[in-house]
């Protein structure tokens, strides 16, 4: 399967996040992903529902949305009325994943967890069945702009080996510090998803640097 390219819209430029989203709709972009943060799972707060609402209006590509909230149970009817085409919780956030995936997936949307950079993949074991991605944390997560942690890339090839043994579909997204520079390494280790903030939107040409990012793996030489 070719991969998909998902800009986090964290990095965009909120005085005008019309044109941001006209770039994106017009770009080889799969997938927008939406960081919401509570100030209380993560150091920061990012937006809530209503914005994700007036993301959904402007967007032509389904929105990827990233809860780095706790007690993400509480909100995610109200994310999926907003918009939300995949709703991600977090390992670390809920004490019954299960429970929660079965929420998610009641509501039509598709059902991801994510990971943060300590969380081993195995403790995935038992609850891979339910779910349509992992997002691999490659960063802390709470801020756009950092250093991509590399022991990321054993994890997505254990993970890898689990999705396969099992006969399973599930997506690897991989999100935090990914650019150019990694993203081939991080597609041969068998990841699907490539999440993209700085790289894509602090580039001098964003819809090109997501071209690119599309392109890799398919035609190196037009990288
Ligand atoms: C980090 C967020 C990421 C962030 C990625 O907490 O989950 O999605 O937007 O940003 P970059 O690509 O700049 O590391
Ligand atoms: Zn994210």
């Amino acid at each position: 399967m070719k991969h998909l390219v998902a800009p986090s819209i964290l990095a965009a430029n909120y005085a005008n996040l019309q044109a941001d989203f006209e770039m994106l709709n017009a770009s080889d972009a799969d997938w927008v992903h939406v960081d919401i943060m509570d100030g209380r799972f993560v150091p920061n707060i990012s937006f809530g529902m209503s914005i994700v609402k007036v993301m959904k209006e402007l967007s032509q590509l389904p929105l990827d949305v990233h809860l780095m909230i706790v007690e993400p149970e509480k909100y995610i009817e109200q994310f999926r009325d907003a918009g939300a085409e995949v709703i991600t919780v977090h390992y670390e956030a809920c004490p019954h994943l299960h429970r929660t995936l079965q929420q998610i997936k009641a509501t039509g949307a598709k059902a991801g967890v994510a990971l943060n950079p300590h969380t081993p993949v195995w403790m995935l074991e038992n609850v891979l069945e339910e779910l349509d991605l992992v997002c691999l944390m490659s960063v802390n997560p709470g801020f756009g702009g950092q250093k991509f942690i590399y022991n990321t890339l054993p994890k997505v090839r254990q993970l890898k080996k689990m999705i396969i043994e099992r006969n399973l579909n599930t997506l690897i997204e991989i999100d935090g510090g990914v650019g150019l520079q990694n993203a081939e390494k991080l597609l041969q280790a068998g990841a699907n998803v490539l999440v993209a903030g700085s790289s894509v939107f602090k580039s001098a040409n964003p819809s090109e640097t997501i071209q690119r990012m599309k392109r890799i793996g398919r035609d190196t030489l037009m990288v």
